[in-house]
């Protein structure tokens, strides 16, 4: 059993399909061990993708991601890192298999649905930064 971390970012949440989304992992074999909806801060923000802070896209990212609510997921399953990355598809929705969220419901690299763990390691750590052990159950 493994667990990781799942955003529905803010194109999708203002899309009205967070429960499309949901489904989807649902359908697939995964649980919802934690869920929350918030408004992330620009310091949550930055915070977050601070892996991020030397790229050129950074700024844009945190603009975005505090654009709107989020709602912020543990999904937990067999292989749930790699299984949610395989449901989510490629960063770049226009290079996303059919089928995955990101080329169902993401516009561009930028707006592009959701954000998911992409290890363990990274999953534990991404887990531990949006819930306290009592809010994952
Ligand atoms: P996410 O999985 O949330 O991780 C970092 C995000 O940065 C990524 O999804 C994209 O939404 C965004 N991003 C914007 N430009 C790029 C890029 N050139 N390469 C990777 N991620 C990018």
């Amino acid at each position: 059993m493994e667990s990781t971390l799942s955003i529905i970012k803010p194109d999708a949440v203002a899309k009205n399909v967070i429960g499309k989304i949901v489904d989807r992992f649902e359908s697939n074999g995964l649980r919802i061990a934690a869920m929350k909806k918030m408004q992330l801060s620009v310091d949550d923000a930055k915070a977050f993708y601070i892996v991020h802070a030397s790229r050129p896209f950074y700024g844009e990212l945190v603009k975005f991601m505090i654009s709107g609510p989020v709602v912020v997921m543990v999904l937990e399953g067999e292989n749930a890192v790699a299984k949610n990355r395989e449901l989510m598809g490629a960063t770049n929705p226009k290079e996303a298999l059919k089928g995955t969220i990101r080329a169902d419901f993401a516009e561009s690299i930028d707006a592009n649905a959701v954000h998911g763990s992409d290890s363990a390691e990274n999953a534990k750590n991404e887990i531990e930064f949006f819930f306290s052990r009592r809010e994952i159950n």
